[in-house]
């Protein structure tokens, strides 16, 4: 049986949440956003995020998986679906549930950059410093956690578990 463990409430998120949003809202006064979510873990997150920012703002989603993954990730990222608009002279907001190791957001600054955005910020529910393999941090970060597997808000175990409103940690 799997024991989940709340990590953080939906009203601890939700207080969260609110902050970055206002803290983008702020950094991009008066100038339009494009939120890029990487399917499928950041949906959630996007779709309370968007609505705390108050700002002219479009959505894109992007999807990549990493070979094999399990609860580990081997490293290698492939690009499922890329975004449907060229990101050339927007501010681009990337809009991640966690943090891990850095390889795919790595991956996804490096294809964003080649757009030429105006501007480029990363999004991060969640951040497993300590777990970091590529030099990369994000611009707004909800909770810094330890090396721990969660899921909930949009998060997964083998595809379950996206649905619960808390974070939780799998034992
Ligand atoms: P990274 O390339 O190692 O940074 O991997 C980040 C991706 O791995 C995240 O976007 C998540 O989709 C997934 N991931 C990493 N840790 C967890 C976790 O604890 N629960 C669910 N997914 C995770
Ligand atoms: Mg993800």
């Amino acid at each position: 049986m799997t024991e989940l463990k709340v990590l953080f409430t939906r009203e601890q998120i939700a207080a969260r949440v609110a902050e970055l949003g206002q803290q983008i809202s702020r950094d991009f006064a008066g100038e339009p956003v494009v939120l890029v979510g990487v399917l499928k873990g950041a949906a959630i997150f996007l779709s309370d995020l968007s609505r705390q920012i108050d700002l002219d703002s479009t959505f894109d989603f992007i999807s990549v998986s990493s070979y094999g993954r399990q609860k580990q990730n081997s490293g290698e990222v492939k690009l499922l679906k890329d975004v449907d608009q060229s990101m050339e002279d927007k501010n681009v907001i990337l809009v991640e549930d966690i943090l891990d190791t850095g390889l795919t957001m790595a991956y996804l600054r490096k294809m964003i950059l080649a757009h030429h955005p105006r501007a480029f910020r990363i999004a991060a529910l969640l951040d497993k410093k300590c777990r970091r393999q590529q030099p990369i941090d994000a611009d707004y970060t909800g909770f810094e956690i330890p090396d721990e597997f969660v899921v909930g808000y949009g998060m997964d175990y083998a595809e379950r578990y996206r649905n619960l409103p808390d974070i939780c940690v799998v034992e």
